[in-house]
């Protein structure tokens, strides 16, 4: 018997959750994060679903049809050939499912309650005695967060080839133990690339905790996303000259914290003013001593905006702000962005078959639905609502009986897309 809703839920409840924040820490090919997958083959092996491991460490369980089809290669449709079909390309199995990696000390539904849902919307459809006629997969993608080797949804930038082998051979953790070594201590085979399984894909239908209060403002349980922001990960590199924290006279300093203060403030104001989003959540100081003004200190901004030519603005402006001030300071900046994603719109005919009068509402969080749709795989999401409004942190929420309505609605949207015979 597979574990129900309530039941799974339990079951990963205590992986990686640290005692001291009650936040998870589950990176990618940890231990938290690798019991997670072994806790999700055996749900796949429960429900007699076939296991699928690709060489990026993405794994996927398939729900055959009975008599099986022939899989045939998915043809990637140009965006414009896509505006007006109905969701579901040629002979295409139907793939939903999220990830099992979290953000440092962040939340337990960001990504699980995906993977969850799918496996329990697939009981749905047993329960209702539902026959696919073409194949259903769950997918449990890696290191969505980036929040071991910096890059995003590597996972899925693998699977579909947005992300090549070599770039992704080059990634390293703070560690500097590099992707594919951490694969192979956790016991994967790493063959970075193209995953096998995209071939057979039709579209992909990912659900997950809304992360803001849009569905609490609007009194909904669930929603449908219609576009991701453009978004992206920078770099900045501010080196200075390190010096004694008591001898040196406040106007022969070369601090780079300074700069990177004064670029933090105003990286805030830019985005404020222009309606958009910029952060500094990410610090690196050498030599990160009490009483030393620091060599160098390293910070990530992480921006998003409404669109591409907004957010290139919005990075060019905070750029030539901390010139401005290194110049002052007697320090120097380089800049490196290290991802760009474009803007994401999900595919027209999905959200016309999940929309069923339900918000239909765009989002600045990235997701592995947005590399699929990317590349030509007719995409989607549903958002559950989540009271605190609050993600990537210990107090993201979801209220069971929202989780249950999201399990329906995947059920249902499942059910719509699988029953067609190809
Ligand atoms: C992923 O959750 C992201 O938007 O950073
Ligand atoms: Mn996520
Ligand atoms: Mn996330």
């Amino acid at each position: 018997m597979p574990d129900d809703f309530e039941q799974m839920w339990t079951d990963l409840a205590p992986v990686g959750r640290s005692a001291a924040t009650t936040g998870y820490f589950r990176q990618p090919f940890g231990a938290a994060e690798r019991e997670c997958h072994a806790w999700f083959v055996e749900q796949c092996r429960l429900r007699g679903l076939r296991v699928e491991h690709d060489g990026n460490g993405n794994t996927v369980g398939w729900w055959e049809p009975v008599g099986g089809i022939v899989p045939r290669e998915r043809h990637h449709a140009e965006p414009e050939a896509r505006a007006d079909h109905v969701g579901l390309s040629g002979a295409g199995a139907v793939l939903t499912g999220s990830h099992l990696d979290s953000v440092l000390d962040g939340g337990a539904y960001d990504g699980p309650l995906g993977v969850v849902s799918a496996l329990a919307a697939i009981d749905v459809l047993r329960d209702r005695g539902f026959l696919p006629g073409r194949p259903v997969g769950v997918a449990a993608f890696a290191e969505e967060e980036g929040s071991r080797f910096g890059l995003a949804c590597l996972g899925s930038r693998l699977a579909v080839g947005v992300t090549g082998a070599e770039q992704a051979r080059g990634l390293a953790d703070r560690d500097g133990v590099r992707l594919e070594d951490a694969m192979a201590a956790a016991g994967l085979e790493p063959d970075l690339g193209r995953s096998g399984w995209l071939d057979r894909v039709g579209c992909y239908l990912e659900l997950h905790v809304e992360q803001g209060r849009d569905l609490v403002d609007r009194e909904q349980p669930v929603g449908v996303a219609s576009a991701i922001w453009p978004h992206g990960r920078y770099r900045f590199d501010f080196t200075g000259e390190a010096n004694h924290a008591g001898t040196t006279r406040m106007e022969d300093r070369h601090d780079p914290m300074l700069t990177y203060a004064m670029t933090a403030l105003a990286a805030n104001k830019q985005a404020r003013l222009a309606g958009q989003r910029a952060t500094f959540g990410r610090l690196d100081v050498t030599p990160n001593g009490t009483n030393a003004v620091p060599s160098r200190v390293t910070a990530w901004l992480d921006a998003r905006c409404e669109t591409e030519e907004v957010l290139a603005e919005l990075v060019a402006a905070i750029e030539r702000q901390a010139c401005d001030r290194a110049d002052r300071d007697g320090t120097a900046l380089t800049v490196t962005a290290e991802s760009v994603s474009s803007a994401v719109h999900f595919d027209g005919g999905l959200i016309e078959r999940l929309g069923r009068g339900r918000p239909v509402i765009p989002t600045a969080a990235g997701h592995d639905a947005g590399i699929l749709a990317t590349a030509g795989v007719p995409s989607a999401m549903l958002f559950v609502r989540n009271p605190t409004g609050v993600s990537h942190s210990p107090e993201e929420r979801a209220e069971a009986g929202d989780c249950h309505a999201g399990v329906q609605a995947l059920a249902d949207a499942l059910q719509d897309l699988a029953e067609e015979q190809p």
